[in-house]
């Protein structure tokens, strides 16, 4: 598995992303900003990824605050909340991860500025750790969808270079090949950005995942030609009625599956579910710059010059076209999602369970 981001010797390293796969480049961040700057310009992409990353910003911008007490403690890491929060809108873990860290600094509020700069790092390491094994636990609950001699599509990037490692969309397939089936992976190029062909086919050809790439526009001639046997995708908000954001092109997808009665499964961390928000309509939307769309690589002009562009990085897939979203607790109807923040809910009454 590739590792995409690590706290190491006192810094963040993360892969710069964006040049992959033409170059293979690791970035020292040194300072909480060049982790928002990561963020922002897509060195580090894939919503648990930047997760993760926040919570080693926090801690790295906690080191540099000079504070005598907790409060002007709290005060100092204000700012690097706010700056990590206003990198990328859509993906609801850079809110979760600063939410745990509040929590965790209001249940140590009686300890030393040098002892909460030090828990600040274990608590990232820590989310960086639980990552991989939610990732593990959405493939055990996801690989029973996939049978032997399937073809999975994917969309986008949520690979281990999404997560903390091993990836949640990728998940069921690493488990599904673990148990001896024999599947294949077709992995839409995903524009305008090409998580799929960049990232999503680099990182499964390194992993001895037989995968093709295909431009996007080929997904329903494929379906129609049954040589797509199910969906699986990543989010990077998925709310309480079971709507779920993701990459640009996700709905389009979804539809396309719903037409030729194929299943679309959502491979959602807990850490990705924004039960604060009822319906998939309120989901903040990023959109990107133009140049995504009229250039490659920022250098090769692809349109017109001051062509009018809509660049919107991600799209919102109705909970009706899905058929289950696999979390690391089970997999789920979507409207069924709800019941993970009830107490006293016996969760198996609503896990779906395949050929029991
Ligand atoms: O713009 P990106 O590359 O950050 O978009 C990523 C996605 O849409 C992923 O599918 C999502 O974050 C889930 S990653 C496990």
């Amino acid at each position: 598995m590739v590792n995409a981001i690590e706290w190491k010797d006192g810094k963040v390293i993360m892969l710069d992303q964006s040049r992959l796969p033409v170059e293979v480049i690791f970035i020292e961040c040194t300072d909480y900003n060049i982790v928002a700057e990561g963020i922002k310009k897509l060195w580090i992409r894939g919503a648990p990824a930047i997760g993760i990353a926040a919570a080693m910003g926090i801690a790295l911008g906690a080191q540099d605050i000079t504070a005598k007490n907790f409060k002007e403690f709290i005060a100092g890491l204000d700012q690097i909340f706010n700056t990590l929060l206003s990198t990328r809108p859509t993906a609801v873990n850079i809110k979760w991860a600063v939410e745990r860290v509040k929590k965790l600094l209001k249940a140590n509020k009686d300890e030393s500025v040098s002892r909460l700069k030090e828990l600040l790092i274990e608590e990232a390491q820590k989310i960086h750790k639980e990552d991989i094994e939610v990732n593990k636990a959405i493939g055990k609950w996801g690989a029973q969808f996939i049978k032997d001699g399937d073809t999975v599509l994917t969309h986008c990037n949520a690979g281990s270079l999404a997560t903390g490692g091993y990836g949640t969309a990728t998940a069921p397939i690493f488990v599904a090949i673990e148990q001896g089936k024999k599947i294949q992976v077709i992995a839409d190029e995903t524009r305008p950005v090409l998580q799929g062909a960049r990232l999503t086919a680099w990182e499964l050809m390194e992993a001895g995942v037989p995968v093709t790439l295909i431009t996007d526009n080929s997904a329903g001639a494929l379906m129609k030609k049954g040589r797509i046997n199910l969906a699986i995708v990543g989010t990077d908000r998925t709310v309480k009625n079971g709507d779920v954001a993701n990459k640009i092109g996700t709905y389009s997808v979804s539809v396309l599956c719903k037409e030729h009665k194929i299943p679309f499964y959502v491979a959602a961390p807990l850490s990705s579910i924004d039960f604060s928000i009822p319906t998939g309509d309120k989901i903040p939307i990023e959109e990107r710059n133009a140049e995504e769309v009229t250039h490659i690589f920022g250098t090769c002009r692809i349109a017109p010059e001051n062509v009018k562009v809509i660049n919107m990085a991600f799209d919102v897939t109705p909970a009706k076209n899905i058929t289950a979203i696999i979390t690391e607790k089970g997999a789920f109807k979507p409207k069924d999602i709800r019941k993970l923040i009830k107490k006293d809910v016996n969760l198996d009454e609503y896990r779906i369970k395949i050929g029991e």
